[in-house]
């Protein structure tokens, strides 16, 4: 360990002393959530249209966790599973956690660019990272705390970031952990259906008084806001009935980051959301707060008819973690990446996937090959992905639909061994066909039924994974 790091151990010392267009549920003037300032739809079309546009994200997970790397005290954790949760699943208090996890923390100079250049090589528009994950580790420079990486590297990780990002033309936004393993005044007695690794113990610092945790929540979050220029996103992590809204002055807090960030987007995880991962997302948006953010979170899944009527973004691991683990071989082929973005996006919604670089700031390989290998696609099928919004009809056995006014794309799966693609486009009159992938956009022959058209494709796809086929159709 350098000199840094022994001086960043002993202040720890000393301190130990001490969560579309919207018909249906928005379609009223809302409150931009939390805000003194009613927005209509329009303004909030406006505000989300970027976002609705975009479809594909880049979402990392960097802590002091990434160093570890699945490993605690010399022994494997295990090969699956989220270890930006290792401090909890060792059960270490903050002090050990930071002894073990520092020395491997480790960013290397230009870490950032790396990851904004992937992002934008992968035909990502936006990129979501860790601010502060549960662990409690700030990204940012904080005059609220010495646990953050300005004190531990003399760097401001964030902004070097933040400023990579925007430098790459991408929107930028931050995740951020509401709950915290580290403030020696969070109440995990009171969070009491939240995880703490010292869950069962008695507070080693006596009784802790929550709201200064809150306290210091707002004003690192204000400092999130106000620091690092202009921000597109703010990825609320987590809430659960009974420690929602209230428990940790959701409403104030919200209102506080529009007030700073006018034009910026959240997810809903601030408050105990519609929590719409499975099956019945449908009638869990009975409970749909538009006022509690812009878009809901779908994790790990996407929800098989989508989530009609709000905004929503699913957020999916390439292995099965979301914080580096070198012992997580679980990776997802490009085919499921790339099938899987276009699912969610003929389903109209977006794709956060994410990546966990190393201590250093290393993408691993893996990540990066499938992302390259997304980005390739994007660059001859972006037009197919970008601005388009779900399926007209039920998705085809052979693959997925997306459109735009006036053409629908066929993303072909399987390609037809006949030479014939029909597509189920009812009533709709197509007036032309051709591949996206023909920058001559050669016509192919096209044949109108009651229910379906046929198109005449070459025998061989023009891609494995996706082939996709343009339908201009009349008005
Ligand atoms: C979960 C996990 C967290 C991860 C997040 C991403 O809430 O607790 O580790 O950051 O999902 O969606």
């Amino acid at each position: 360990m350098n000199s840094l790091g022994v001086k960043f151990l002993l202040i720890l010392g000393v301190m130990a002393m001490c969560t579309i267009s919207t018909s249906g549920a928005a379609e009223n003037t809302q409150q931009a959530a939390g805000a003194s300032v009613p927005e209509t739809p329009e303004a909030r079309d406006a505000r989300m249209s970027w976002w609705r546009e975009a479809r594909f994200g880049m979402f990392v997970h960097w802590g002091l966790y990434s160093g570890l790397a699945g490993t605690w005290k010399g022994e494997s954790t295990g090969d699956s599973g989220g270890k930006e949760w290792i401090q909890n699943q060792v059960k270490a208090d903050t002090w050990e956690y930071a002894h073990e996890a520092i020395p491997h923390f480790r960013p290397k100079v230009d870490f950032a660019k790396e990851w904004a250049q992937l992002a934008k090589e992968a035909g990502c528009r936006y990129l979501v990272f860790t601010s502060k994950h549960h662990e409690g580790f700030a990204l940012f420079d904080s005059q609220y705390t010495d646990y953050d990486g300005a004190d531990l590297t003399g760097r401001d990780l964030c902004k070097e970031i933040v400023d990579a990002v925007k430098a790459e033309g991408l929107r930028v936004g931050f995740y951020h952990s509401v709950i915290d393993w580290h403030h020696p005044q969070y109440d995990y007695e009171a969070a009491n259906k939240l995880p703490h690794p010292l869950r069962g113990q008695p507070s080693p610092n006596g009784p802790r008084d929550h709201s200064i945790y809150v306290d210091y929540l707002h004003d690192q979050v204000n400092e999130l806001m106000s620091n690092y220029g202009p921000i597109d996103i703010i990825w609320w992590d987590f809430s659960k009935a009974g420690n929602d809204g209230p428990f940790w002055r959701s409403d104030e807090l919200m209102r506080a980051v529009r007030a700073a960030q006018p034009a910026i987007i959240s997810n809903n995880r601030l408050y105990d959301t519609p929590n719409i991962e499975k099956e019945d997302s449908v009638d869990r948006l009975k409970n749909w707060k538009p006022e509690e953010g812009d878009f809901t979170t779908p994790e790990q899944t996407v929800p098989s008819t989508g989530v009609p009527g709000v905004d929503w973004e699913v957020c999916m691991t390439m292995n099965t973690t979301w914080g580096y683990n070198e012992y997580d071989h679980a990776w997802k082929s490009k085919e499921t990446l790339l099938r899987t973005l276009i699912d969610i996006v003929s389903k109209g919604g977006n794709y956060l996937l994410n990546v966990g670089p190393r201590g250093d700031g290393s993408i691993p390989e893996e990540s990066i090959t499938s992302m390259r290998a997304i980005g390739a696609w994007m660059a001859v099928n972006g037009d197919a992905i970008y601005g388009t919004t779900a399926s007209p009809v039920e998705p085809p056995a052979w693959g997925r639909l997306t459109a735009k006014p006036g053409e629908v794309y066929a993303h072909v799966f399987d390609w037809p061994l006949s030479g014939t693609l029909e597509v189920p486009l009812g009533q709709m009159t197509v007036t032309k066909a051709y591949l996206l992938a023909d920058a001559g956009k050669t016509a192919l022959p096209v044949e109108s039924s009651d229910a379906a058209v046929s198109v005449r494709v070459p025998a061989a796809a023009p891609d494995p994974i996706a082939s996709v086929v343009v339908l201009e159709i009349a008005p």
